[in-house]
């Protein structure tokens, strides 16, 4: 198969959270069953240029439609992570990827519309005929309505149009005539079963344009597929999910196992693995001694409780907060590395970074390193995911992985990832973490008291938990699978929309 991604993020090049882990891990492991990947990305001046190999600049340009006009658009190339990428570079005067940043810029409906349109004209010129064009959330749902609606009549017509959302949250809604510019007729768009929008009726809504305009509909987990056909988790668009039900599938995400692999991961200072987990500890006194956290004797005792996110209401940031007392009031260190873009909440967070500078027991981090997260995750004993929703949530995966116990809200793909030791009805193999149910701090209480409770006495036995977790198979095997059987299906169909 020929499968094209059309993304806003790739990891480790252009990354926000997980969707750029998403596309990367997807890409790869559909490469390693032989298939042919290739990712469409913006040539973005805050990339990490350093992970990308072969960088150069295709000598044809591209030229595409916005506005009305012709803009120029420089092509460059380069692998990542061993994966064939595309990098758009628009000759645009808004210069739309030279604002060092990714998103949360005023005109962000207009930077990826362009990019979208950009992308399959990239695909046009190029000469490829793929079978499966994929693209992810609201910044490249604008590649199906403009497949079908603009390119499909100009003869590219060998694909079938597969999107992931990877979260309801973020819909790109718009005033209609805002579609124009990318060449999508707005009056045409602006009807119920097309694109406007389900709540603001004198709107487009571009993530609804993804999910009617494709032939395969996913998201990233089975429970957030079943919570977001309700009126709260859809934010808008449960019906619009109930009507296209035949087409719409949950697909837990994996994590990739080569980049996220104690055994071999040089970002950490000491390898280990389930088999040999006394790495572990050396990589708790080294995250100790390089956070400045106190690793006397004394503090043998002392689970280190992890939490690495953006921190935005969807992750609990109430109760983030107050697992940082808790901890404390309970024995235990805690270390969060997080930022946020709602400036209140990054303050807010400086504010307690700053209150506890000097502290013995915790560290709050706050700003993005990749480097560092690799740290966490295999100094920490304990990981907290206490999200108000979590479409999939890769960080307790991650975390298991490197033998940190999760403390997860059940929610979304928590729900499916993370099960609770003490839940007598689910099977004894597969408890591997704590959870809870509610939204207090109580409820938080309930798990992260236990999980620090056990850590501090009932040590075999959490040596065994701490074996079991690491050895889970969050790979990407199964779920590429699943998204295989799809694509398949959606090739064997006709070559139509529905
Ligand atoms: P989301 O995509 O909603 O942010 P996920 O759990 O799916 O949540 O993915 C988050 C990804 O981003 C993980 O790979 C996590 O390690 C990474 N991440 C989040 N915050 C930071 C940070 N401050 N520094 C480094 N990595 C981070
Ligand atoms: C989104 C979701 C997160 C998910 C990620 C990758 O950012 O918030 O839960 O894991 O996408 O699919």
């Amino acid at each position: 198969m020929h499968i094209v991604h059309i993304a806003a993020e790739m990891a480790p090049v252009a990354k926000v959270g997980g969707l750029g882990d998403v596309v990367t891990g997807l890409g790869r492991a559909f490469q390693k069953e032989g298939h042919l990947v290739e990712i469409v990305l913006p040539k973005y001046d805050c990339m990490d240029y350093s992970r990308i190999n072969n960088l150069e600049a295709v000598s044809v340009g591209l030229d595409s439609y916005f506005d009305g006009c012709t803009f120029k658009n420089k092509i460059w190339t380069g692998i990542v992570e061993g994966l064939p990428v595309y990098f758009i570079e628009p000759e645009h005067p808004s210069r739309f990827f030279w604002r060092r940043k990714i998103y949360g810029e005023g005109d962000d409906f207009k930077r990826f519309t362009y990019f979208s349109r950009a992308a399959l004209q990239l695909v046009v010129q190029a000469g490829k005929r793929p079978d499966i064009i994929h693209c992810h959330d609201w910044h490249t749902a604008a590649v199906a309505p403009l497949y079908w609606d603009v390119y499909v009549p100009q003869g590219l017509d060998s694909a079938r149009i597969a999107f992931t959302c990877h979260n309801f949250e973020y819909q790109g809604a718009e005033d209609p005539v805002a579609l124009a510019s990318c060449g999508l007729d707005p009056e045409r768009m602006h009807q119920p079963d097309r694109m406007q929008d389900n709540f603001i009726q004198n709107r487009i809504n571009l993530l609804k344009g993804g999910i009617v305009f494709s032939n395969i509909v996913t998201t990233v987990s089975p429970t957030y597929a079943q919570e977001v056909r309700n009126i709260e988790g859809g934010k808008g668009l449960h019906l619009t999910l109930t009507a296209q039900a035949h087409k719409f599938f949950g697909i837990l995400n994996g994590i990739d196992t080569e980049v996220w692999n104690p055994a071999s991961d040089l970002l950490i200072s000491h390898q280990y693995s389930a088999e040999d987990i006394d790495g572990k500890a050396a990589n708790k006194e080294a995250l100790r001694s390089a956070l400045r956290l106190s690793g006397t004797v004394l503090d043998s005792d002392r689970p280190i409780v992890g939490c690495i996110t953006r921190l935005v209401p969807q992750k609990g940031v109430h109760l983030i907060r107050h697992a940082i007392f808790r901890t404390l009031e309970q024995g235990g260190q805690f270390i969060l590395l997080g930022s946020s873009p709602i400036d209140q909440i990054q303050r807010e967070f400086e504010a307690l970074s700053q209150q506890f500078n000097e502290h013995p027991h915790i560290r709050l981090i706050l700003k993005y390193d990749e480097a560092l997260s690799h740290s966490i995750y295999a100094g920490a004993d304990i990981f907290i995911v206490p999200s108000i929703f979590e479409p999939c949530g890769l960080t307790q995966m991650i975390a298991m992985r490197y033998g940190a116990i999760p403390v997860a809200r059940k929610t979304g793909g928590l729900n499916d990832s993370v099960f609770d030791v003490d839940d007598e009805t689910i099977p004894q193999q597969i408890r591997n973490g704590f959870t809870f149910a509610g939204m207090h701090e109580k409820d938080l209480e309930s798990a992260l008291d236990r999980a620090m409770n056990y850590f501090m006495h009932r040590k075999e036995w959490w040596q065994e938990l701490v074996k079991k977790a690491m050895m889970m198979d969050f790979s990407w095997n199964n779920s590429a699978n699943q998204y295989a059987e799809l694509y398949a299906r959606a090739i064997a169909r006709a070559r139509t929309r529905f």
